[in-house]
């Protein structure tokens, strides 16, 4: 019998605590914590993240200051509402919605936010931060997976981790943050020999690859802990994540659901990694 890791009930609780304590910052320091959300464009499902981290921040009682840009906005006017998103000091955290449109160039514009402003976690020095162990503001999906896998006891220590993906945003930081944990860390990928023999080896799975129920049952091991970090649609438009769920769940001692499971504590985190910004100043 699995367990399933309910993303949704974390999420919940964390929220709470985090809103408590967006409440005594502003008690003890007389002003608000300030979220920056910028969107160039009108891709829509980033249209969706961006209402829900707005929400979030009512919730937790963050403020928040949304920028929309134009599709046909140029690289001057990004990089000029970004630099002056910097400057202001009603700010605390800058999250600039990814995908931008093709003409902008990305690396640049996020390049422009400084460490202690990047709520993303994906600046050079919060990544390298990470990487070396230090405290740091960190990608909010893989350490969303880190605060599950802790409330429900999972035990990282020792075990054999696999993540399938290496994305700059998901794959690497998940990668680094259960090394730091004291996990056995195998990093898979698109040229990856043997996908299926690596994942079989797996205590803990995570699933980032962003491809409809790629992991079927003959990858993972019975009794693995199985992480989907996927949000796809399948053959029916049906939300589903990386895991064929249904096949898979039974061989599992815990896994995510999607919905429920990941996605919810990314835009939690978001709301922690603000909070850290404003205390550390
Ligand atoms: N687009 C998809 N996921 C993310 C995210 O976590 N942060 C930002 N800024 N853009 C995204």
């Amino acid at each position: 019998m699995y367990t399933l890791l309910d993303g949704k009930a974390v999420s919940a609780k964390l929220r709470g605590k985090i809103k408590e304590n967006v409440e005594k910052y502003k008690n003890n320091n007389g002003k608000d914590i300030g979220l920056a959300v910028v969107m160039v464009g009108e891709n829509p499902a980033s249209a969706i993240y961006v209402r829900n981290k707005i929400k979030a921040c009512e919730e937790v009682g963050i403020k928040s200051f949304s920028y929309y840009l134009s599709e046909k906005a140029s690289q001057n006017d990004v990089e000029r509402l970004v630099l002056s998103l910097v400057e202001d000091n009603a700010i605390n955290g800058i999250l600039v919605q990814l995908p931008l449109p093709e003409h902008i160039n990305a690396e640049k514009v996020l390049g422009l936010i400084p460490a202690k402003k990047d709520v993303d976690g994906f600046s050079a020095e919060n990544t390298g931060k990470l990487c070396l162990g230090e405290e740091c503001l960190v990608a909010c999906t893989p350490h969303g997976v880190m605060k599950i896998l802790e409330e429900y006891g999972v035990e990282v220590k020792g075990k054999r981790a696999v993540v399938v993906g290496r994305s700059n945003i998901v794959g690497k930081p998940m990668a680094m943050l259960l090394l730091n944990a004291d996990a056995t860390v195998t990093v898979c990928h698109s040229k990856t020999k043997n996908l299926q023999e690596e994942c079989q080896n797996a205590d803990i799975l995570v699933a980032a690859i962003g491809k409809p129920k790629f992991i079927t049952c003959e990858m993972v091991k019975d009794g693995a802990v199985v992480v989907d970090v996927g949000m796809n649609r399948d053959e029916n438009g049906k939300l589903c994540g990386d895991v064929d769920f249904d096949k898979v769940k039974d061989k599992c001692s815990y896994i995510t659901p999607v919905p429920g499971g990941v996605g919810p504590m990314t835009i939690t985190m978001l709301m922690f990694n603000t909070l850290q910004a404003a205390q550390r100043g």
